[in-house]
C-alpha cells in the first residue's frame, strides 16, 4: 500500500488522480489533500477518501472544514502546503497545482526524500536548477513526469543509456488556434481561447496551450528533468494527441508512447513505475480507429511560446524563471479581460528584456524574481 499527498486535489490533475486511486484502493491510500478555494469538492473528497491531512487556501476555511472533521490535521494557505509536500507518511507526493506556488511544497517534499509525481511543470521551470541540485543532495527523492509528454519520454527512455539518446522530440496539439493568422489572433476571447480540441484541464494550462507557451514551458521542462542541451529538443506539431512524445536515440531509431489523451495514465504511472498495473480507470486506444498521424513544424511567427522559452532556457539562470513568472500574471491578466491574446506575447518578452540576469542558488532568489517579475507586470500592463 502506497500512502499519497495530492496537492492540488480539486484541480483537473488532482480529481483524475483521485480516479486512479479509486481503481486501486488495495494499492493507494490518499492520506493527504489540498485544495484552494473549491470548498465543496473539497468537502466531498474528505469524505469520499477520508484523508487525515487537508489544506485548503484560506484560515477561515479552515475553521469552517475543523468544526466539520474535528478529528482531521487541517492546515491552511502557503505555509499548510509547505506542511503538506513534508508529511511523513506519504510516500508519493503528487503536485498538481497550478502555477509557481507549487514550488516550496515541491522542495519539501524532496528534502523529506519522497516520490514526486511531478505535474506542476512551472516548478522544473522556475527552479529547475535550483531543485536538481536538491536531487543531489538528497538522492533517495525521485521526480516522476507526470506531464503526459514528460512522461512519455520517461517512458520511453527506459532500458536506455543517457548518452544513447539523440533527440527529445515533443508533440504539441498547436491548441485551440492551429491554423489561425496573427490577424485572427488579435481579437480572441477568453472563451474562445478556452476551447482546447483534445484535453480538458485547467484555465491557465489550457490558455498556455493556446499561445503554446505550454509546449515553451514543456521545452524548459524537458531540460531540466532529463538533462539534455536545448539543441536536442524538438517539438512538432501533432494535432491528433496520439503520440505524447518520443525519443530519437543515437542509431536513428525513434521510440514513442502512444495512447488515448488521458491524464490517467500518465498519473498511474507515476504512481506505479517502474511497475505497469491494468486498471479499470484506463481507456484502451482502438488502432483501427485511427485514420492519419500527422507531424508539423511549428509557425513561430504567429506562435511565439515555444521560440520565447527556447531563449529563455538558453540564457538559463533566472531567465526560465522571469519567463514563467511573467507569463502566469499574463494569462491571469488575459482571463480577467485586461489585456489581449496577442498582448501575453508582449509582456513575457518584455519582463525578460528588462531583467538583470541573476544565478539561481536559493529559493529565496527565486522567490525574490518571481514576486518582482509579477509587480513590473502588474505595474505596467495590469493597471485599469
Ligand atoms: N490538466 C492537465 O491535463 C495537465 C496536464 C499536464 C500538466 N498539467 C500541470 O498540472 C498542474 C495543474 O493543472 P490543472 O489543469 O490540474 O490545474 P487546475 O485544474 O486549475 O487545478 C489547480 C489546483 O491548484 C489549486 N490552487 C490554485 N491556486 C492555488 C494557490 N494559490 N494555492 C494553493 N492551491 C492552489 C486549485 O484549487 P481550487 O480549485 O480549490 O481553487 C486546484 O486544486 C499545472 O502545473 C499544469 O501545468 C496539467
Amino acid at each position: 500500500m502506497k500512502n499519497i499527498t495530492i496537492l492540488g486535489s480539486t484541480g483537473s490533475i488532482g480529481t483524475n488522480a483521485l480516479k486512479v486511486i479509486k481503481e486501486k484502493k488495495d494499492k493507494f491510500k490518499v492520506i493527504g489533500i489540498s485544495g484552494y478555494s473549491n470548498f465543496d469538492l473539497l468537502k466531498k473528497q474528505i469524505e469520499e477518501f477520508q484523508p487525515k491531512y487537508i489544506c485548503i487556501g484560506s484560515k477561515s476555511a479552515a475553521e469552517e472544514l475543523k468544526i466539520l472533521y474535528p478529528e482531521k490535521i487541517i492546515y491552511f494557505g502557503d505555509e499548510g502546503l509547505k506542511n503538506m509536500g513534508a508529511l511523513d507518511e506519504a510516500d508519493i507526493v503528487l503536485t498538481a497545482i497550478s502555477g509557481s506556488i507549487g514550488i516550496e511544497a515541491t522542495v519539501e517534499a524532496i528534502k523529506k526524500e519522497k516520490r514526486i509525481a511531478l505535474a506542476n511543470k512551472e516548478t522544473m521551470v522556475a527552479a529547475g536548477e535550483y531543485i536538481n541540485k536538491l536531487l543531489k543532495k538528497y538522492p533517495k527523492a525521485e521526480v516522476i513526469p507526470v506531464d503526459s509528454e514528460h512522461s512519455a519520454l520517461f517512458q520511453s527512455m527506459q532500458g536506455s543509456g543517457k548518452n544513447e539518446v539523440k533527440t527529445l522530440i515533443i508533440t504539441a496539439s498547436g491548441g485551440t488556434f492551429r491554423g489561425k493568422t496573427l490577424e485572427y489572433l488579435k481579437n480572441v476571447t477568453v472563451e474562445e481561447a478556452l476551447k482546447h480540441p483534445n484535453w480538458s484541464m485547467g484555465k491557465k494550462i489550457t490558455i498556455d496551450s493556446s499561445t503554446l507557451v505550454n509546449k515553451g514551458l514543456e521545452v524548459i521542462e524537458a531540460h531540466m528533468l532529463f538533462n539534455i542541451d536545448y539543441d536536442n529538443i524538438e517539438v512538432l506539431v501533432h494535432p491528433q494527441s496520439i503520440v505524447h512524445s518520443m525519443v530519437e536515440f543515437v542509431d536513428s531509431s525513434i521510440i514513442a508512447q502512444i495512447g488515448v489523451p488521458d491524464m490517467k495514465l500518465p498519473i498511474q504511472y507515476a504512481f506505479t513505475y517502474p511497475d505497469r498495473e491494468a486498471s479499470t480507470a484506463l481507456e484502451k486506444l482502438n488502432l483501427k480507429k485511427l485514420k492519419e498521424l500527422t507531424f508539423d513544424e511549428i509557425n513561430s511567427d504567429v506562435f511565439k511560446g515555444v521560440q520565447l522559452a527556447f531563449k529563455a532556457g538558453r540564457i538559463g539562470k533566472s531567465m526560465p524563471c522571469v519567463f514563467n513568472s511573467a507569463n502566469e500574471v499574463a494569462v491571469e491578466l488575459f482571463l480577467k479581460g485586461k489585456i489581449k491574446f496577442l498582448d501575453i506575447y508582449e509582456i513575457i518578452e518584455s519582463a525578460m528584456a528588462q531583467h538583470e540576469l541573476k544565478a539561481i542558488e536559493t529559493l529565496e532568489i527565486i522567490k525574490n524574481i518571481d514576486k518582482e517579475t509579477r509587480k513590473w507586470v502588474y505595474e505596467n500592463y495590469g493597471r485599469d
